[in-house]
């Protein structure tokens, strides 16, 4: 697989790379529900045989269990890949998640991590979300200080706009972001991504299956059927009235994709890796049979046709919504 340069940094990143939230398991407020380690273990080992060269993880994915379950596959790898982390979201004595950018507490991470992941240097380490707001120039010098210190290669951040950017960029270089980029949650078209690429930031976009919802796999009967803790029960986009519509531009994609004997996973993250501040695309994978399938995404450009093709069905569930909001207001 190629790969590209990610910002300013010397990383190179193939275009999709694994997601592990899912990996962190049941109980905790943002689970996916059960999930078997050895399922993530051998999910982890596949995506590298099948030339992915990067994994995304955090601590906050099941209290440092995605971490571990990374760890161990490192130790059963021989070909190593890039490992990116974060920071900055920890659990309270009730098991609920708080942010902290406090020097103090992600140095105390930075080490957590390391010991999960059973590495001497974290390669990516991004600030999670930039919460507390007031101490996003207090965590980014933290990060700075690791990268000094030979814990971390580079920094970079998450959920950040462009003034939150722009605020920590005079402590130290920002190599990446990682924003949230679907079909189905486009606002960083408008200002994150120019900003980013005037700034030579890398963007490693998430959820660009919106979290399995254009998977091609996702029906009404599959929702009804998710592990009770899953988080994606709360979600309106899994709800109706919303659901619905969705799945209407479901079927109307998954016929599109198949047209040219693509799956709609693959459509979902083609139609990301399209854009071209977009460097790569964290696809996040729960058993080996799925990064098998959705990394063939990698292989697909989508033509100018297509696309536009994609934006007339987009609008019409833009449209939709807006209608349904009219009536209801
Ligand atoms: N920085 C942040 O705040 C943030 C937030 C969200 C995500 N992320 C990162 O981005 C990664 C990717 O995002 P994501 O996991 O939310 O969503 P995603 O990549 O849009 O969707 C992943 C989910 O889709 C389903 N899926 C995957 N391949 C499939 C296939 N071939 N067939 C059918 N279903 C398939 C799986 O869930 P089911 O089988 O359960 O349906 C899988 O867990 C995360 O794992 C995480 O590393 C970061």
């Amino acid at each position: 697989m190629i790969s590209h340069k990610l910002g300013s940094s010397t990383l190179e990143l193939t275009p999709v790379g694994l997601g592990t939230w899912a990996m962190g398991g049941a109980g905790w407020q943002f689970s996916w529900g059960a999930q078997d380690d050895e399922q993530s273990i051998r999910a982890i080992e596949k995506a590298i045989e099948l030339g992915v060269n990067w994994i995304d993880t955090a601590p906050a994915y099941g209290r440092g269990h995605a971490e571990e379950i990374v760890g161990k596959a490192l130790r059963r790898l021989s070909v190593k890949p890039v490992v990116a982390t974060k920071c900055g979201r920890l659990f309270d004595t009730d098991g609920r998640i708080y942010s902290n950018l406090r020097k103090k507490s992600i140095f105390q991470e930075a080490d957590q991590s390391l010991k999960r992941l059973g590495l001497d240097v974290i390669d990516l380490y991004q600030i999670h979300w930039p919460f507390p707001k007031e101490q996003i120039e207090e965590g980014w010098d933290a990060v700075c200080s690791l990268i000094e210190a030979g814990k971390v290669r580079f920094g970079g951040v998450s959920n950040f706009s462009p003034e939150q950017i722009k605020r920590i960029q005079p402590i130290g270089a920002v190599a990446s972001l990682q924003p949230p980029y679907s079909m189905l949650e486009r606002r960083i078209e408008k200002n994150t991504l120019p900003y980013c690429q005037t700034e030579n930031i890398g963007v490693i976009v998430y959820s660009p299956m919106q979290k399995g919802l254009l998977s091609g796999k996702m029906t009404r009967e599959r929702i009804e059927r998710l592990d009770p803790e899953d988080h994606r029960l709360r979600d309106p986009m899994f709800q109706d009235p919303e659901l619905a519509v969705n799945l209407d531009l479901i079927a109307g994609l998954s016929e599109m994709a198949g047209r040219s004997g693509h799956t709609l996973s693959h459509l979902a993250i083609a139609w990301v890796l399209r854009n071209p501040a977009v460097t790569a695309a964290i696809v996040g994978a729960r058993s080996p049979e799925q990064i098998a399938e959705t990394v063939h995404a990698a292989e697909w450009r989508l033509s100018d046709q297509e696309a536009g093709e994609i934006e007339a069905l987009l609008a019409e569930r833009v449209n939709r919504l807006r209608d349904m909001k009219s009536e209801q207001e």
